[in-house]
């Protein structure tokens, strides 16, 4: 059931060819925390939040090889001192390792800005022992993600109300959503069936449309509960290269993307001012859905009657699930 809205593909294009400026807001002051730092766009919006004055960026990789290696390029190329980058070990595939982060980040003296920006494309569904037997996309995409936000965010309100500002946390997402055929929606308990390796090759689509979903729902709910303190919304970056998504693909489907991408991607570079957009987006953007910058329109599924039941069930399975990792942690919306 791909729900693409008017025009789909003609604005997809118009997107990726759209020139976009180079983000020029301060984050003098701020901490700033990028997931999935290490590569692709996470790297380049990292980079971008470092150039633009933050007095720390944290860089939440899973691989502290990659990460360092990542900071050793930040810190050279914009010839910062050693304490501005910081690597945090980050694994969204271990509810453990992302609430050891969130505890961690909770001593931090201010968090001002949260770019959840990991996420991954498998081309076979495996499951993560360590992230309650989910299948690793939805584990890494939608519950840690989400798990990630609800942790973090008594520290960006903390943040906001001792520097009288405003916090921000973008989630990036992507138009894949509008491609899920989303077959498991009739299932009586659709977070069930991630428990297996059952499924088609549009998890990554599945996955994006599951957070879409509940990053409107958390939106709504934290707009009502604490009412500007923490900035929220979601960003499309385009189609990016380099990017590592594709890696678990077969050599001659990953030599497809890569022409495809010689013709029509966005350096990542670019994909990671749009991001940078998004987080500094005015309140017009609250909540919202914002490519290139600018609010843009959602699959008409995620709006229909059926979507806004959908937003509702897989919310009320997600809490459920999130007060089994962290009992309490629904408290903090
Ligand atoms: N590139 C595109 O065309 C495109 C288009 C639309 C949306 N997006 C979205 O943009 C974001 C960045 O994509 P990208 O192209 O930059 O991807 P990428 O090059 O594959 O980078 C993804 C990052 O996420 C990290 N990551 C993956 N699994 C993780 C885990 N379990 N725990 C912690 N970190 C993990 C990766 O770490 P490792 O290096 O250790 O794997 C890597 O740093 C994603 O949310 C993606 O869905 C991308």
């Amino acid at each position: 059931m791909p729900s693409f809205p008017p025009n789909y593909f003609l604005n997809v294009v118009r997107h990726q060819f759209r020139s976009i400026p180079e983000p020029s807001t301060s984050y003098k002051d701020q901490i700033v925390i990028v997931t999935g730092a290490n590569h692709g766009i996470g790297f380049e919006a990292a980079r971008s939040f470092a150039q633009l004055g933050a007095s720390k960026v944290i860089l939440a990789c899973r691989s502290s090889t990659k990460g360092e290696a990542a900071k050793k390029l930040i810190d050279s190329g914009l010839s910062l001192g050693p304490d501005i980058v910081e690597v945090w070990p980050l694994d969204l595939c271990s509810f453990e390792s992302v609430k050891e982060f969130c505890r961690r980040a909770s001593t931090l003296s201010r968090l001002d800005v949260v770019l959840a920006n990991a996420a991954v494309l498998e081309y076979q569904l495996l499951q993560a022992p360590d992230a309650g037997g989910f299948e690793r996309t939805i584990a890494t995409n939608v519950i840690s993600t989400l798990l990630m936000a609800l942790l973090l965010l008594p520290k960006l309100r903390a943040t906001a109300a001792r520097h009288n500002t405003t916090s921000r946390l973008t989630f990036v997402v992507s138009d894949a959503h509008c491609m899920a055929q989303f077959e498991e929606r009739n299932e009586p308990k659709i977070f069930d069936y991630y428990k297996s390796t059952k499924g088609t090759e549009d998890r990554y689509a599945t996955s994006k449309l599951l957070e879409v979903f509940l990053v409107r729902e958390l939106a709504t709910r934290a707009k009502l509960s604490h009412p500007g303190t923490v900035f929220m919304n979601m960003a499309n970056p385009g189609f990016c290269k380099p990017t590592t998504l594709f890696k678990t693909f077969p050599p001659w489907l990953q030599v497809s993307i890569d022409i495809f991408a010689f013709f029509f991607a966005r350096s990542a570079q670019v994909g990671a001012r749009t991001l940078l957009h998004a987080v500094d987006g005015g309140s017009e953007s609250y909540g919202e859905y914002l490519e290139s910058g600018e609010v843009s329109v959602l699959s008409p599924y995620v709006v229909s009657n059926e979507g806004v039941e959908m937003q509702q069930k897989l919310w009320g399975e997600l809490m459920e699930i999130l007060e089994g990792i962290e009992p309490g942690v629904t408290k903090n919306i």
